[in-house]
């Protein structure tokens, strides 16, 4: 249920079902430019990073929320959107950042850019937009935006399939992948932290 359908249109906005306070620090993020502050400390992430390796990952939303993603709960060509999380404190170490969107795919579609950092044909992404911070919501299904992770905020396209390289829109640069391993009972697993800097510079 917490599935996200393949959309008519790349650009239509979603009601979101995430927490208000969420939403609404990243709508203040993307009007006021406060993006500008996201993930100052840079790609190098470490104790401040806002997912490490062996963080869960959790449903943001839906009536899975709080619960792990297994592999087995996403269908091809969707997404969810989940949150990594400390497993001994079961929170995010980031409120905000530590959001990712995860993308099943046919493995055959994986690029090799994505190998290294896919697990069973799912992938994970930061969802905060490289441009101004608002959160990438959707997946598209028609023209460029088709299976691709959409930011309604300003358009901006980014390819699941190819490490999540900029397709379309002002984005200034790919969002960061967090790479992917599973546990014994097929649950998501973080294998690292993000391979590069969180957010808009
Ligand atoms: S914040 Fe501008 S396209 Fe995402």
């Amino acid at each position: 249920m917490t599935e996200k359908p393949i959309t008519d249109s790349p650009m239509t906005e979603k009601p979101s079902r995430q927490k208000p306070s969420r939403r609404s620090f990243l709508k203040l993020v993307a009007v006021t430019g406060a993006a500008a502050t996201l993930g100052t400390r840079g790609a190098a992430q470490t104790a401040s990073s806002p997912a490490k390796s062996g963080d869960l990952l959790v449903y943001q939303d839906g009536p899975r929320k709080g619960q792990v993603v297994k592999v087995a709960d996403l269908k091809e060509g969707t997404a969810v959107w989940a949150q990594a999380v400390d497993p001994a404190t079961k929170k995010p170490r980031d409120a905000v950042k530590s959001g990712v969107v995860i993308v099943r795919l046919k493995p055959s579609e994986i690029k090799a850019s994505s190998q290294k950092n896919a697990v069973n044909g799912v992938v994970a992404y930061s969802d905060i937009c490289t441009h101004q911070g608002c959160q990438a919501k959707e997946l598209g299904s028609l023209g460029q935006g088709k299976g691709n992770i959409i930011c309604t905020c300003h358009g901006s396209i980014y390819d699941p399939r190819d490490n999540a390289t900029v397709l379309g829109g002002p984005a200034p640069r790919r969002l960061p992948a967090l790479p992917l391993k599973t546990d014994a009972a097929g649950e998501l697993v973080a294998a690292g932290e993000f391979t590069g800097k969180v957010g808009p510079k």
